[in-house]
């Protein structure tokens, strides 16, 4: 599959190197292409072009960019090159006001989330959250104890998901479903969990698991 992921910071080139390390093409896009020139891709060369090229050339598209950013991004993207697509949304409405005792400050409320937003503004684009509440670093095969961690996704579109679900089976995670767009008002937040113990004690190295009986 050929894979656009919108963005050049830690999670676009972490899922950008997982994807090609399972057999997809990729192209990052970036308002600044030159800044990837040096980056090691560990001997697998992806494309890198603008945000407009990315996703233009994407089957599929990733969004990894600045929360603040998104919605910027997706015009720079262009409209008519998001319409049909499957659009993960990796991203996170983090605040510019630094952590409290470190909790993150989102500039959504929990009766609207970043998500909600961009599928509103951006109708024909077919968002699926997903890999936002976990830390570049474990988005792809992560090796963790107790097995594998489960990824919340949601979005409104039924065969997106499954699109997306087919993706996080190759990468490792187990996939729990929460439903509509409106269900990223708690998975977004689940950001801000997993980052208090990282702000806390510097530990990063977690995922979330669903346990059932
Ligand atoms: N870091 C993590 O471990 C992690 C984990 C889960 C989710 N997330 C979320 O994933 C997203 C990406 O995180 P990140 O840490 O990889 O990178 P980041 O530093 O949050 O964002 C970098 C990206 O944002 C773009 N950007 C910034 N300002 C922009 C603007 N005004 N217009 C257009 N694009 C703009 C940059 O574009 P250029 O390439 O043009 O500079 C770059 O591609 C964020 O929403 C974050 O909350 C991060």
């Amino acid at each position: 599959m050929k894979v656009g992921i919108l963005g050049s910071g830690n999670v676009a080139k972490s899922l950008a190197k997982g994807f090609i390390a399972h057999g997809h093409v990729v192209m990052l896009g970036t308002r600044n292409p030159a800044k990837l020139e040096d980056w090691d891709w560990d001997n697998r060369k992806g494309l890198v072009g603008s945000f407009a090229d990315a996703a233009t050339f994407g089957e599929l598209l990733v969004l990894a960019v600045k929360g603040s950013a998104a919605a910027e991004a997706l015009h720079a993207a262009g409209i008519t090159n998001l319409a049909g697509k499957v659009v993960v949304d990796a991203t996170n409405p983090i605040a510019e006001t630094p952590p409290e005792n470190g909790v993150l400050h989102f500039f959504t409320t929990l009766e609207e989330s970043l998500m909600e937003r961009l599928q509103r503004e951006f109708p024909a684009a077919r968002l699926v959250k997903a890999f936002n509440s976990v830390g570049s670093a474990l988005m792809v095969n992560p090796k963790l104890q107790g097995g594998k961690p489960t990824m919340f996704i949601c979005g409104n579109d039924e065969a997106a998901k499954k699109s997306v679900t087919e993706i996080l089976d190759q990468f490792g995670w187990e996939t729990a479903d929460m439903g509509k767009a409106e269900a990223a008002r708690a998975i977004e937040p689940l950001c801000i969990l997993w980052c208090i113990p990282g702000f806390l004690r510097q530990e990063w190295t977690h995922a979330f698991k669903l346990m059932r009986v």
